[in-house]
């Protein structure tokens, strides 16, 4: 057996329980001052009081130097994986183009496409790995990945495979999620409908097939799919036993939210233009709202309504989405100072935002998101001394050490 010492921690700051928090619980954190953590193989196995346990009794000691320690970051949302960049749209957005005017010009999304189906399986799997690296570096230890730069059935096979093999060969533990429904491609231009029938009846079957997803995720957007084509890809999904993501209320509110709390769902994303009625939608139907706070920063839009929906009842978590287009960064740390300064979360409920809600939100709840025994070893060693500093200092990545699976990285 191998056991790990993590001595000499000043704050350790962390959720508690293996479920979404809602309500007031949002901004519920264990604060332990002066404490270690004993890990057996890589599961955390006791928190105490500095001192108590005898360093030569372990195979490795982390010395936390007084500093903050936190449960590793889970970013619940990203598209990863995807061929080339688009830093040539931003002179056209600087120019005053929308994100949907560029999509409708054959760009954005689809431009993203064109370059992930020219991929092959190698390039794609090199790029994203090295972001992983990137990732973990900068304190996130589990991640959320979609598919759907590909929307043909090989393609999209092709981004999950690479998912897979990600998950695989990184320390990183990766949730895939399919997401074909991500935009209409160019052969299905004016025929929404029957690429909804394609997906539902060839690929999603394919999907579960090879057991390539644990979701589903559908962009129900104005000029992508409405809400009834979402409510048939949904279904068919849910049918699969697939559970289900919806991107919902981005830009406008067209009745994603409406239906992500009908059907249940896992989580709604994005919801900047979220209204009342979704808001009570989700919050009965029990579904995450994966806020993106970075996605409005970038593309100059308003912050959805975090707050809100705090006092809604609704489990908030706050994710990256880090893609190519509409928020080309995987620094869940600046979502962290969006999330206090936009959103006027405090940074308790910050905290629980990007640990044990986004855990849950990917199903991996009972595994990572917070400090405590049984769970696994995920933690960050911060450069600070509480995670109010965290919040506030932004730019610089102040995750010092990070520890996966009671190994230090
Ligand atoms: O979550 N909204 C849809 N999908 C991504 C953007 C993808 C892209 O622009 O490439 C998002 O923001
Ligand atoms: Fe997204």
């Amino acid at each position: 057996m191998k056991r790990t010492l993590v001595t000499n921690i000043g704050c350790l700051q962390t959720p508690v329980g293996s479920y979404s928090h809602k309500g007031s619980k949002q901004g519920i954190n264990e604060k332990y001052a002066d404490v270690e953590v004993v890990i057996e193989d890589g599961l955390i196995k006791e928190i105490c009081a500095s001192g108590k346990s005898s360093p030569a009794d372990f195979d490795q000691v982390i010395d936390a130097e007084g500093k903050l320690v936190t449960p590793g970051l889970v970013d619940g949302h990203t598209h990863l994986i995807f061929g080339g960049y688009r830093q040539h749209e931003l002179a056209m957005k600087i120019a005053g183009a929308g994100y949907l005017d560029i999509l409708r010009a054959g760009g954005g999304i689809l431009d993203t496409v064109r370059k992930t189906r020219d991929a092959s399986e190698e390039e794609l799997y090199d790029k994203s790995m090295s972001f992983l690296d990137e990732m973990l570096s900068m304190g996130i230890t589990t991640c959320e990945v979609k598919s759907g730069y590909g929307l043909t059935k090989d393609s999209e096979l092709k981004m999950l495979r690479v998912i897979r093999a990600m998950n695989e060969n990184h320390k990183m533990d990766v949730v895939p999620t399919f997401m074909g429904a991500h935009a209409i491609p160019p052969e299905y231009e004016g025929r929404g409908d029957e690429y909804i029938d394609f997906l539902c009846e060839e690929v999603i079957p394919q999907v579960k097939k090879e057991g390539l997803a644990e979701f589903c995720d559908i962009f129900c957007e104005d000029a992508v799919f409405n809400a009834e084509q979402s409510r048939r890809y949904l279904q068919a999904a849910r049918d699969a036993e697939f559970e289900l993501k919806i991107h919902a209320d981005e830009i406008e509110a067209i009745g994603g939210t409406e239906l992500a709390g009908e059907m249940r769902a896992t989580s709604a994303e994005h919801l900047i233009a979220i209204k009342e009625s979704g808001m009570d939608a989700m919050a009965e139907g029990g579904t995450t709202a994966m806020c993106l706070p970075a996605t409005s920063f970038y593309l100059g839009a308003t912050y959805a309504p975090a707050k809100k929906m705090v006092e809604k009842g609704i489990p908030v978590a706050i994710a990256s989405d880090f893609n190519p287009g509409s928020c080309p960064s995987l620094n869940l740390q600046l979502a962290i100072n969006l999330g206090c300064l936009k959103y006027r979360l405090l940074p308790e409920e910050v905290l629980t935002a990007v640990t044990i809600n986004p855990a849950c939100a990917i199903n991996r709840g009972d595994l990572v998101g917070t400090i405590e025994p049984g769970k696994q070893a995920d933690m960050v060693i911060w450069n600070a001394p509480d995670f109010e500093m965290v919040c506030y200092r932004f730019g610089s990545n102040l995750a010092e050490k990070v520890i996966k699976k009671g190994e230090l990285i």
